[in-house]
């Protein structure tokens, strides 16, 4: 590998595609060098569309090659647990797509494929990369006194008298966190999504998001689950469900197809609370956002740290931070700590949605031992 080169190889010709192989190419010391489809027209196709020098028909087959360095699995989610092995065991650096897989054994499997191999693996999920998310990880210190110099204050003080000082805000102890994602539109014949065998239904596709919120914030697995789900056909549509932690944390999750887009969340502590409403992308044409609500009822808006003047849309690109960090850790070229909580992020993400299928199967609780991948 060219130290200031990392060549790139796409899996799959689909959707998701269409955007991450822009993002990978405006990505600075990035390139893509191969693409390989089940068709070779759609491999072709796509490679005339994105300048991509080298059209392979089959996974297999692209794996045999020796011009590049780190494979994008963007296969449905029942594939990505066989092409990661077969990656890693081709010696190739995996950035998998979201949910990492089907269950929580199979991403066992995959980071130790990884590990073994001593190749990197990071599930593409663009939100934990972001500089906002960067934001709310030192908030969520509940120690920490955050300034509020930069944020645009609003609402009213229920204590008018109150001595002025410097503004800041502290979330105190976590008690409760509620992540909601959902989207309601017409799907594509044969869409992966509503096919069970294909790793469908709202839970992995857009729990991954919400239960990822919730682990992230919590830092943990919770104890115990309870979830319930509506279910077309065999395919999860709409699933809610609440979970309890130690130290008293619960959490509350909502996902599903048939609901207007959401992407919030609230992360709420004793002392002042988090609220987002689109977390896992802003807004087109907005900067970042959320909102500091505090006991007192003060109400802060807050911006991302990069936001050049007020009102600017976010000059944060979160693909292009994930995949930057994904290519830091390909030079440094050891496995590190930040890979590390990166695999644990994403093997107890799955771990949550276990138990939430779990919990919807059964019809009741479930609960959850203290577990690490790591
Ligand atoms: N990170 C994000 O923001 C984001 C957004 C959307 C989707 N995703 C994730 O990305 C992955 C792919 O999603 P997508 O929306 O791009 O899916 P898609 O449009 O259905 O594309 C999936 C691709 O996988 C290949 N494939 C291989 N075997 C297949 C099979 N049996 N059935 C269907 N396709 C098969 C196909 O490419 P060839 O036949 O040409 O090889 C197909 O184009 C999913 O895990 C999804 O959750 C992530």
């Amino acid at each position: 590998m060219n130290a200031s080169r990392v060549r790139f190889a796409v899996m799959g010709t689909g959707r998701v595609t269409r955007r991450l192989i822009a993002d990978i190419q405006s990505t600075a010391g990035a390139t893509v060098t191969a693409i390989a489809s089940r068709s070779a027209d759609r491999a072709r196709w796509q490679a005339d569309c994105f300048g991509i020098p080298n059209a392979v028909c089959g996974y297999d087959e692209l794996l045999r090659r020796d011009d590049f360095d780190a494979v994008y699995v963007a296969l449905p989610p029942s594939l990505h647990h066989e092409w990661t092995l077969a990656s890693c065991d081709a010696g190739k650096h995996v950035l998998c797509e979201k949910p990492l897989a089907v269950n929580a054994d199979q991403v066992g499997e995959m980071i130790d494929a990884a590990e073994t191999r001593d190749v990197r693996l990071l599930d593409a999920t663009a939100w934990l990369h972001h500089d906002r998310t960067g934001q709310f990880r030192q908030w969520l210190d509940p120690d920490r006194t955050t300034p509020l110099s930069d944020a645009e204050d609003f609402g009213v003080s229920d204590e008018p008298d109150e001595e002025p000082t410097e503004p800041s805000f502290r979330l105190g102890p976590l008690r409760h966190l509620s992540a909601a994602v959902s989207f309601r539109s017409p799907f594509q014949n044969g869409d992966h999504r509503l096919d069970p065998d294909l790793g469908g239904g709202c839970l992995l596709d857009l729990g991954w998001y919400a239960a990822g919120l919730i682990r992230f914030a919590a830092g943990r697995l919770p104890q115990q689950v309870y979830a319930d789900a509506v279910d077309r056909e065999g395919v999860l549509t709409r699933v809610s469900a609440t979970m309890q932690f130690s130290n008293d944390l619960t959490a509350t999750l909502s996902c599903g197809f048939d609901t207007a887009t959401r992407k919030w969340c609230e992360i709420a502590g004793e002392d002042a609370s988090i609220v987002c409403d689109d977390f896992t992308r802003p807004w087109p044409d907005k900067p970042a956002r959320s909102w500091v609500h505090e006991a007192s009822g003060k109400v802060h808006s807050m911006v991302e740290p990069t936001v050049p003047t007020d009102g600017a849309p976010s000059v944060c690109h979160q693909e292009r931070n994930m995949i930057g960090e994904f290519m830091r850790r390909i030079r440094l070229g050891r496995i590190d700590e930040a890979e590390r909580q990166s695999h644990e992020q994403a093997w107890q993400t799955q771990r949550i949605l276990d138990a939430l299928a779990e919990s919807i199967s059964v019809g009741g609780p479930v609960k959850l031992a203290v577990a690490s991948v790591t």
